[in-house]
């Protein structure tokens, strides 16, 4: 009999299942619910599409449409398995960071959304602007996953002559989300905020990328873009416009500049920090007079990337790791059986075997042994530990030439924030005993998603925080210091 592939994202999971399997029989397991007992009445089992094809029968068509879902949607309990396909499982939506933070505004009069591209996920809220009460939320995996899951993937596959589809991809899946929401909610907007990182940000405003391929890394487009909804595809109206913020260097998006917005740093007389700690890791310091801001290459072995057993925050994943009389205690998202380990379980992985010394300071695994059983199967292996420092030193040498840069001592940050999906889920005092960050616990906070906070506030206020970042804001290439090399490798140490 003929076979299939289905490949699960985010849970980057393949299945082999025989021609015209029924979806429901293989999807349950992976978190998919079928409430209405396949009626295609309640639209939990949607699927998004990514790649390949399901045939889809009027009924199917129409209840789809009823729904409100986009043509790339699929209900799994109508659908079989006839082709090799690429599925986004909708069970993911719920571990996708939606900010509710509350923030300082004037209130206004009609509706907006705010959306935060990421390069993984989407997300955006539909918010009454004379309350700042975020009416509904919609989230979504970036369907561009298709294409890599970096950047610098991203960036080729533009290169690659996929420039039209990966334009239309994302228009068309922010324009989803926003029509879902106006499904709920019958209202006319006056704006779209939508803040991204640089790449992100050109590839919804159909403008080259190959220049951030190769050095110096430069674009020219950095500005904000304003499109009419039609112009993107949209059918709905949108009274204003919709603006994508402006970037602050080719690797620093608006994402970072609505980040600054959010944590205020940028109106404080005592300087503050911002570290992103998502698929790239950007860090900014500042005050009212002067911020500088840089990308480092941290984010992969957070994402799970490189490590042997590393995975994202999904079923499966162990999120934390606690020391309990001497013994590791793991918590597993879904409360299933560990598959491997993420970004926030790393953090604390490394510290506990540094506590528990079994990890020296050069990060070698003292018993000279070339993996450490941390929970049943989950392992870490001595290139691991040698990953994670590698990470956590780019986010320390980061600092310390910032800091730097700004000629100030590094007693003169006052707070450190931490934003980004994976940042609300570490444990401070472990990235502190790693060296990571190396200031007083007491001075660092989680501060969600900062990127989503920024784009609401710009709802509210135009361009001028925008403006006023911009004109205060320096953007620093790391490798570029002189004294890079030499910091980088003495950060790669672990605090004795
Ligand atoms: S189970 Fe309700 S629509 Fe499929």
């Amino acid at each position: 009999m003929k076979k299939h592939t289905i490949t699960l994202h985010p849970l980057g999971k393949e299945l082999q299942v025989n021609d015209q399997t029924p979806l429901i029989d293989v999807l349950h397991e992976f978190g998919i619910e079928f409430p209405c007992g396949g009626k295609g009445t309640c639209g939990k089992c949607r699927v998004r599409l990514l790649g390949g094809e399901i045939e889809t029968t009027p009924t199917h068509r129409q209840k789809i449409e009823q729904l409100g879902l986009g043509t790339d949607w699929r209900l799994a309990c109508f659908s079989r398995c006839t082709s090799d396909i690429i599925l986004e499982i909708e069970q993911f939506n719920h571990l996708i960071l939606a900010d509710e933070s509350e923030f300082d505004f004037t209130p206004g009069e009609g509706f907006g959304v705010a959306v935060d591209l990421g390069t993984t996920t989407l997300v955006a809220q539909l918010i009454d602007l004379s309350s700042a009460k975020v009416l509904a939320v919609e989230t979504m995996l970036n369907p561009q996953v298709k294409f890599g899951a970096d950047l610098i993937s991203r960036i080729q596959a533009w290169m690659d002559g996929n420039a039209n589809e990966m334009v239309q991809l994302i228009r068309s899946a922010i324009g989803t989300m926003i029509r879902l929401m106006l499904k709920k909610h019958e209202v006319e907007l006056k704006k779209v905020t939508i803040v991204g990182n640089t790449t992100m940000q050109l590839i919804f405003s159909n403008c080259d990328v190959s220049s951030l391929s190769s050095y110096p890394f430069h674009t020219n487009d950095l500005g904000l873009k304003s499109f009419d909804p039609a112009d993107l595809g949209w059918n709905f109206n949108v009274q204003e416009n919709v603006q994508f913020f402006p970037s602050i260097g080719s690797f620093v998006g608006s994402d970072i500049l609505a980040g600054i917005a959010a944590t205020s740093l940028y109106q404080k007389e005592d300087y503050t920090a911002l570290i992103d700690l998502g698929t790239n890791g950007e860090i900014v310091i500042g005050n009212k007079n002067q911020i500088v801001c840089a990308s480092t290459a941290a984010g992969p072995a957070f994402e799970g990337a490189n490590i042997s057993m590393g995975m994202r925050a999904v079923t499966g994943a162990i999120s934390s790791l606690n020391l309990v009389e001497n013994k590791i205690v793991a918590s597993v998202i879904g409360n299933t059986v560990p598959k491997g380990i993420c970004g926030s379980a790393l953090i604390d992985a490394v510290a506990i075997l540094r506590e528990l010394d079994q990890v020296g300071m050069f990060g070698e695994i003292n018993s000279g042994a070339p993996q450490i059983s941390i929970t049943g199967k989950v392992m870490l292996t001595q290139r691991d530990i040698n990953e994670f420092q590698l990470a956590k030193a780019a986010i320390a040498a980061g600092l310390t030439i910032l800091t730097n840069q700004l000629s100030i001592q590094p007693a003169a940050i006052h707070e450190i924030y931490i934003a980004g999906g994976f940042g609300s889920y570490i444990n401070i005092g472990n990235v502190v005993a790693t060296g990571m960050i190396e200031h007083d616990p007491s001075k660092i906070h989680k501060m969600g998603n900062t990127a989503l906070i920024g784009a609401k506030m710009f709802l509210f206020a135009d361009r001028g925080p925008a403006d006023q970042i911009l004109a205060i804001t320096r953007h620093i290439n790391l490798e570029g210091d002189p004294n890079f090399q030499d910091i980088y490798v003495d950060k790669m140490l672990f605090p004795i």
